[in-house]
Order: C-alpha cells, then sequence, then structure tokens
C-alpha cells in the first residue's frame, strides 16, 4: 500500500513513541505495521541494525509451505552490532553488570573488555579448529564468561547451544548428540543458592554417548577439584590468555542460523528451535527498547537464566544491540535472603526489572519488609514471562514493589517467537493495565483467536466470552526458522493443523478492548516454574523403572510454580507401592530430565482410562487431578468407567 511511504517518519517515530504517544496513536502505527508489514520491517531493519551489505528483500514467507525468511542477501554480523558498533560511543561503558550467588561478588565488564574477552575466546575456539556452522554446546553457570561464549561462537559463525545447567547428563547428552556438537563450554562447578553443580562430572557422563565431541572447554567458577583428561579438556582462562584480544568478525547471511536451543513439546524427544541471524536480532533489538522503555544510562535487569530464551533475547542479544547495560544474575530471588532483587535494585538503579510469575509469588509469600526495607525509586518498567500471572501476584507486583508508580508489562511469548509478542508498552497503555492480561500485540504481528474448526473469533462477533486457541496469521522477523535437523516436524508442530497460521499451543481469551489474556498450553506441555515440560518426557523417564507398566503425568494447578506434576502410575505385577518405591518414582524425572523436573505427586492407579480404542483419555486425568470431579466431560466413549471413579476416590484421599 502506497499510504506508509507518504509517511517516512513512520519508523522514527515508533521509535521514540513510548516517551509520548497516546493510545490512538498506537493503534494507527500498530495497523500501519501490519497493512504494510514489508515497509515497516524494511525501515526498520535498515535504521536499526549495521550491514556489511544491504538485503536485496525484505522477506520472503508462505506459511502454507513452511517457508520462513528475512532481509534476503543481507550480510551482518550480531557482535559486530552488539559490541564493535558502540565502541566509538561506549567504550568505557558497563555492558554487562554481574552479581554472583553472594552480593559480595560484583562484576563490571565494559564494552572495550566485552570486545577484548569475546574476541580471546573466539579465538580460542579457532585455534581449536571450530569455525562458522559446527554446533558447539554451552552448559554453563550464569557467570559472564557464559555470555562471552555465546557472543564467540556468534562471532565465528558457530551455533551455539545452551542448555539449562539444570539439566541432567542425560538430557544434556540427548542435545548434544541431537545437535551434532563438536565441542562443549562448561565450568568446573556452578553456585547456586548455596548449592554447587557438578557440571565438569555431569558433561564427562553426558559426553561418554558423544564421539563427534572433540573438546570440553573448562571456566573455572569454584576452583575445586574435578575430573581433567587433557587430551580433550582444555583449561578457558589459560587459553585465553595466549590469544589476541582482536577477532575478525565473520560475515553472516541474514538467514545463517544463529543458535538452536532445545525446548519441550508434547513428544519425548525435546526439540532444537533454530533461530537466524538478522530477523532474529532486529527483533530482540525492538521489543527490547519499546517494551522496557530503555533509556540513555538504564540498568536492565532480567532475573532469566542464560539456558532459556529469555536469558538469550533479554540478557544477552536485545539489550546489548541497544548499547545497555544489562545485569546477569547468578543466584536466586531467596538467596541469602527473601530481599536480593530489591537489594539488588538499590545496589544498582535498576531502571527494569523482568521475572517469572513463580519468582513473584515466592517473593510475595514472605514479609513485605523485605521489599520496603530498599529504594527502588530508579525502577520505571517492571516485566514477567514465562506463565499466566494470576491477578494476586500481579496486584502484589504493581502496588508493593512498583507503588503504583511503574509500568507492568506482562510479556506473552515463546522460545519460538524470539522475542515479544503481546504485551502492554510502557506509557502508552499504563492507564490500561488489567491484570493477568498480557494484553496487546506487539507492531507487526497479527495475532487471532481460533475454535477447534480452526475459525477466526473476534471480539466484536456478539456479547459471548471470546476464548479459544491462540494463533498468529502473519510472519515476524524473530520468529523460529526451523527444528533442527526436521523441518518436517518444525511443520507439522506449528503450521500444520491450521494452514496459514502460526499455532502457539496456548489458548487465550480476547476482550472487548482487544486485549489477549493467555489461559495456559492446550498441549501436553506443562509448565512448572515457567519450565517447560512434555508430559511424554516425564512419562519416557517413569517407565526407565522397572516397576512401571504404564504412566500418564498431567499438570495441576500450584499456588507458587503455577503448576505442578501429577503422575499416574500403573505398578507391573509383582510390585507394591511403598514410600521407597514412591520416592524411586518421583526421583527419575529428576535423574533423567533434571532437577527442575520433579514429580510433585505421585498416585498408583490400578488401570488408566482409556478409550475403546486404547487412548488414554488424558483430559479426564487433568480434570481429576485438578480436583474438578464434577466437570468430566464426555465419558461415553470409556472402555471401563469404574476405572475414573476408583481413581476420584484415591485422589481425593492422596
Ligand atoms: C508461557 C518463554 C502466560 C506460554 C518466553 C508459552 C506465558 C510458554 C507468558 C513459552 C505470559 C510465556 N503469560 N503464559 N506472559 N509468557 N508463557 O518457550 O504457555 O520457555 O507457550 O518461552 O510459556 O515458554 P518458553
Amino acid at each position: 500500500m502506497a499510504t506508509n511511504k507518504k509517511n517516512p517518519t513512520l519508523i522514527t517515530t515508533v521509535g521514540t513513541m513510548a516517551a509520548t504517544a497516546a493510545v490512538a496513536e498506537y493503534q494507527d502505527h500498530y495497523q500501519k505495521t501490519l497493512y504494510d508489514s514489508d515497509y515497516f520491517w524494511d525501515q526498520t531493519a535498515r535504521q536499526e541494525l549495521r550491514w556489511y551489505s544491504l538485503f536485496h528483500r525484505v522477506q520472503d514467507c508462505d506459511l502454507h509451505a513452511g517457508r520462513i525468511a528475512w532481509f534476503l542477501g543481507g550480510k551482518l554480523n550480531v557482535t559486530d552490532n552488539c559490541i564493535d558498533r558502540h565502541l566509538p560511543e561506549r567504550a568505557n561503558q558497563v555492558a554487562i553488570l554481574w552479581e554472583g550467588d553472594t552480593p559480595d561478588q560484583i562484576r563490571k565488564i565494559t564494552y572495550l573488555e566485552l570486545h577484548q574477552e569475546v574476541s580471546r575466546l573466539a579465538n580460542v575456539l579457532k585455534s581449536y579448529e571450530i569455525k562458522k556452522g559446527d554446533r558447539v554446546a554451552i552448559y554453563m553457570p550464569m557467570v559472564p564468561e557464559a555470555a562471552f561464549a555465546m557472543l564467540a561462537c556468534a562471532r565465528i559463525g558457530a551455533v551455539h547451544s545452551v542448555v539449562f545447567a539444570g539439566f541432567s547428563a542425560e538430557s544434556l547428552r540427548d542435545r548434544i548428540c541431537d545437535a551434532k556438537c563438536t565441542a562443549v563450554i562448561t565450568a568446573d562447578e556452578a553456585i547456586r543458592g548455596g548449592k554447587t553443580i557438578p557440571l565438569k562430572r555431569i558433561t564427562d557422563e553426558a559426553i561418554m554417548a558423544c564421539p563427534l565431541v572433540k573438546t570440553i572447554f573448562i571456566v573455572k567458577r569454584t576452583g575445586n577439584k574435578i575430573p581433567f583428561y587433557p587430551e580433550r579438556n582444555v583449561w578457558l582462562d589459560e587459553e585465553m590468555k595466549k590469544q589476541m584480544p582482536y577477532c575478525p568478525a565473520e560475515v553472516m547471511d541474514s538467514e545463517d542460523p544463529l543458535f538452536l536451543l532445545y525446548t519441550s513439546g508434547s513428544t519425548g524427544k525435546p526439540k532444537g528451535v533454530t533461530h537466524t541471524t538478522a530477523g532474529y536480532l532486529l527483533y530482540t533489538k525492538l521489543t527490547h527498547r519499546l517494551v522496557f522503555d530503555h533509556q540513555e544510562g538504564d540498568i536492565f535487569g532480567c532475573m532469566a537464566d542464560i539456558g532459556w530464551i529469555t536469558g538469550h533475547s533479554y540478557i544477552i542479544y536485545g539489550p546489548l544491540a541497544n548499547g545497555a547495560t544489562t545485569f546477569m544474575f547468578e543466584g536466586i530471588p531467596i538467596h541469602p535472603h527473601p530481599g536480593r532483587y530489591w537489594e539488588m535494585v538499590e545496589r544498582h538503579k535498576m531502571t527494569q526489572i523482568y521475572t517469572s510469575p513463580t519468582a513473584i509469588r515466592t517473593i510475595a509469600r514472605e514479609s513485605i519488609d523485605y521489599v520496603k526495607k530498599y529504594d527502588r525509586s530508579t525502577l520505571r518498567v517492571l516485566g514477567t514471562v514465562g506463565e499466566p500471572i494470576n491477578e494476586e501476584a500481579w496486584k502484589w507486583y504493581y502496588e508493593v514493589v512498583g507503588e503504583k508508580r511503574c509500568d507492568i508489562v506482562d510479556t506473552w511469548w515463546q522460545t519460538e517467537t524470539g522475542g515479544i509478542m503481546i504485551t502492554p508498552l510502557p506509557k502508552i497503555h499504563s492507564k490500561m493495565l488489567k491484570p493477568g492480561w498480557a494484553s496487546y500485540p506487539f507492531f507487526g504481528i497479527r495475532p487471532v483467536v481460533l475454535n477447534e474448526k480452526g475459525e477466526e473469533l473476534n471480539s466484536k462477533s456478539g456479547s459471548e466470552k471470546v476464548e479459544g486457541l491462540l494463533a498468529i496469521k502473519n510472519c515476524w522477523p524473530g520468529m523460529a526458522r526451523t527444528i533442527y535437523g526436521d523441518h518436517q516436524r518444525f511443520y507439522n508442530s506449528y503450521l500444520a493443523a491450521y494452514p496459514g497460521y502460526y499455532l502457539t499451543g496456548d489458548g487465550c481469551r480476547l476482550d472487548e478492548e482487544g486485549r489477549y489474556r493467555i489461559t495456559g498450553r492446550v498441549d501436553d506441555v506443562i509448565n512448572v516454574s515457567g519450565h517447560r515440560l512434555g508430559t511424554a518426557e516425564v512419562e519416557n523417564a517413569l517407565s526407565t523403572h522397572p516397576a512401571c507398566a504404564e504412566s500418564a503425568v498431567v499438570g495441576y494447578p500450584h499456588e507458587i510454580k503455577g503448576q505442578a506434576t501429577l503422575a499416574y502410575v500403573v505398578l507391573k505385577e509383582g510390585y507394591e507401592s511403598n514410600g521407597d518405591l514412591l520416592g524411586e518414582l518421583r526421583n527419575e524425572a529428576r535423574h533423567h530430565i533434571g532437577a527442575f523436573a520433579t514429580i510433585d505427586k505421585i498416585l498408583i492407579a490400578k488401570a488408566l482410562p482409556k478409550t475403546r480404542s486404547g487412548k488414554i483419555m488424558r483430559r479426564v486425568l487433568r480434570k481429576i487431578a485438578s480436583a474438578e470431579y464434577h466437570d468430566l466431560g464426555d465419558l461415553s466413549t470409556l472402555a471401563d468407567p469404574s476405572v475414573v471413579e476408583q481413581l476420584i476416590h484415591q485422589h481425593k484421599i492422596l
């Protein structure tokens, strides 16, 4: 459409509108970003990114065909945009502000130092023959070296795959093998909440089954003694000292992969969600700046772990692309005391804080004095992400932490979306905030609510509540391109069910004013404390126990964690339920997946409710687990209805 072309100020205005625009102006801009999306993204990409050579085509996307490509033919490097570009003005500005597990450990890394450290690490990787396109696993504590490692990969065009340090050896192994990683960057140990995690030992166990791994680079975190095998183990700090503090940035194509990040889906096998260079960088940069109202001098406090997408997009890539000072936190919110976040806010004069509903609920349980004691007057924006936030937690965040003065941004997005998709915008929507509602789509994003038949529902279709499946009707630069090594699975998981739409896997509601409320997953994924967990993964873990004949795992509401896990287990003949066995079963998920996956409740069942064709009726199991006994829906296809009564009886006394 021609209208936008008459309005060359669109992009510049969007860039600064957070400070000035009224709601109507936002609406107007939002509509423009949709109806001439190519123009919007073309202008934004030219303005926001530094290109070695400019793209020749804005996008080539077709959701029906599963084809997604942005800024075709463009050449750039992510670290050139996140580091080099800022050096003339920001060499001595702190890029990464780090606080360790205990408050006495603080490190400040300037942009110049970041440039040098990343270069050194990149040179180390090169000296071990790691090159563009190779996959490198990163299994690290939250220390600045983890950021250096990610950026060093990006510097030379290697593809990083960060694995959260809470994952077990088995999970790490599966991810290393699936991505065919040739190197792992890890640490001797991690420290979190006063506990140590033997990362190197776990890595050794994991790589026994990964013959492609040639080198393990080790960062010294605790300095405790660890197994060291000189043939393929390398101390990273020693190697970095030998290297030059300059490494040329590899020239990357817009669509070269930047990283893989494994996430859970409805089957047992995690998916290597793949993000590419230009689109991802642009989208995280723009969302970071506008959603958090980033301004010069801000100290941006994202409390996530780099093992999850939030850490990638809003500790590393988005903030650094904006030349921000980004905060990195090794610890947990209640260690050594429940006021830790606010103590850090005061100490560093943080301007934004970005955390999860689980963390908010955990802190809100404690005395309010832990918050009030610290000066929070520098805070302007309070963000939440990862799971639906309940009204009570939202209000506590707004009233107690933000003293009704700060904007709350309840940001909905996913590993697959790369960046924030639905959120209020600070200043613009301040007067329209609604607790528990992620609210409005970001620029260039067109969400829709679908019913099971794939028909679009909209808020003007009557006074009935609009509720259904959340889908996105268009492409955006930050979206994942594929699942590593399995594009068909990508297509089947997100694009096949309703052709022409990206299906999110979340349910949602839409109100009359166009706000979205995310109600939670509608597939076999559970969201425990904001961590995605596939029920099939937990069932696979249980099936390795000799006593387990069959199991079905479901989520149920939990006061702090949002959701918790209940496993219905049928025992093999000859096994009897007792405390030891229950403990062992519960530990299977912890052992095979990681500590965060511990099963909360186990119910030993005589049988599982199945249809006559033998399919487990999970819907019924979910209802029982949530104690919604009177709302079980249609049970007419059930092979043996007495199974359900028995389970209800057992659940009531669990
Ligand atoms: C959930 C995290 C409600 C949702 C960035 C989604 C949310 C999954 C919100 C993605 C929110 C994330 N309100 N639910 N503000 N943000 N979710 O891939 O179920 O770790 O599908 O990405 O978290 O989790 P992931």
